[in-house]
């Protein structure tokens, strides 16, 4: 993926007729052509993990400069070198990484000058881990938050988009989830995130720096963790079938998720960062669609079978549902798709496509 043009993201995102249309008039493709002549400096905090990965790829990819933070706690240099090998020498150059923590608001300070656009995405991730270590959530999650976004207010930031997300509404608050929903989180994890929000709802009225907080849904592509002991589904679904062993789903298989591939997360962080908005802003990023697990995993069984994985004989086990679990969790994307011009453009069956292409070793997705 050198250079990104129309025909580019056309090949990317062969998917349903509701895709089709909406890649057609898409804000994005015009604006991904502006950035490539107009270089910015970006920073991306938690740069190494999964999504932080993909934003500097595609930032790199379109000439821009870009500054990547991370404690390397969850994700791990070997997957920014990854990166770097697909990106051109001279996009490479462009690229400054920093081994910290942002609870060293020095450090934040000292990598956030020159900058114009945070992409926020440093977390403690998992919600069972946050409820067995909420100090260590809050911490990272909180306090954090606080000393990244108040370094970038005093260097000048223009805009702060963060990573919050679906897990603030909590259990019960009905589908699809508007904003405008009451927040009920049902784990420190989602606290935290609601948290960071209020701290923005305060901050950004201090100040020039726009705040832009991102509700992701559940987030997937290639690149995503399918070892860590609280991995996302799909990844651990897809790690476990091509190693014939049996899956497990938490609950009765009846919870519906909205996925969401990483492409378009990449896409609603760098409109989110460029288009102006108000100074305090909040929106659901997901695909709109509910999958029921049992759906998700019938798929993933049948794309595999596609790729020649014949998957174990028995059905999947079904446990108990997991503290902190909700049972349906599905986005009203209409506020990112009217203030951002937000288009999600990879539907669930590329995107697993492209997650079991990774996962069988067939390389990075074009
Ligand atoms: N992946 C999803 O489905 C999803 C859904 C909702 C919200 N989110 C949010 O999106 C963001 C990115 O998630 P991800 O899936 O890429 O997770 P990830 O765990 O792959 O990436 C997070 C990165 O942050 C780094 N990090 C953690 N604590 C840090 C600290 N104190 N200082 C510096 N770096 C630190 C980790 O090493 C890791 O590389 C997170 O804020 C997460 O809460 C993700």
């Amino acid at each position: 993926m050198e250079t990104v043009d129309d025909s580019v993201w056309v090949s990317l995102v062969p998917g349903p007729p509701q895709f089709e249309s909406r890649k057609m008039m898409s804000v994005y493709s015009k604006f991904l052509r502006e950035l490539q002549t107009s270089r910015r400096r970006w920073l991306v905090s938690g740069a190494a993990g999964f999504i932080g990965t993909h934003l500097v790829e595609t930032l790199l990819n379109l000439g821009q400069e870009v500054v990547g933070i991370d404690n390397l706690s969850a994700g791990g240099k070997a997957n920014l070198e990854a990166v770097l090998t697909r990106v051109s020498p001279d996009h490479k150059s462009k690229f400054e990484f920093y081994e910290m923590d942002i609870s060293d608001i020095e450090k934040c300070r000292r990598h956030c000058e020159g900058i114009q656009y945070v992409l926020h995405q440093a977390a403690l991730t998992s919600v069972p881990r946050s409820i067995k270590e909420p100090f260590l959530a809050h911490r990272c999650n909180v306090e954090g938050f606080l000393k990244l976004a108040l370094a970038a207010q005093e260097s000048g930031v223009e805009a702060f988009v963060y990573a919050s997300s679906a897990s603030v509404y909590g259990q019960g608050q009905g589908s699809p989830l508007s904003e405008e929903a009451p927040l009920m989180p049902a784990s420190p994890y989602g606290t935290t995130k609601w948290i960071d929000e209020i701290y923005a709802q305060r901050l950004g009225q201090e100040s020039p720096m726009r705040f832009f907080g991102l509700r992701y849904f559940n987030v997937i592509g290639p690149g995503q963790d399918a070892t860590a002991s609280y991995a996302a589904v799909v990844p651990r679904w897809i790690h476990a079938l091509v190693r014939n062993e049996r899956t497990e789903i938490f609950g009765d298989g009846e919870t519906t998720r909205d996925f969401c591939d990483v492409e378009d997360v990449v896409q609603a962080n760098l409109l989110a960062a460029v288009t102006p908005t108000g100074s305090v802003e909040i929106c659901n990023i997901g695909s709109g669609l509910g999958t029921r697990l049992v759906e998700l995993h019938e798929t993933i069984v049948r794309l595999l079978k596609e790729d020649g994985i014949v998957c174990p004989p028995n059905a999947p086990r079904f446990g108990p549902f997991r503290a902190g679990d909700v049972d349906r969790s599905v986005a009203d994307i209409s506020k990112a798709i009217k203030i951002l011009g937000y288009a999600p453009e990879v539907s669930l069956e590329v995107s697993l496509k492209r997650v079991i292409r990774h996962a069988l070793g067939k390389g990075w997705p074009e």
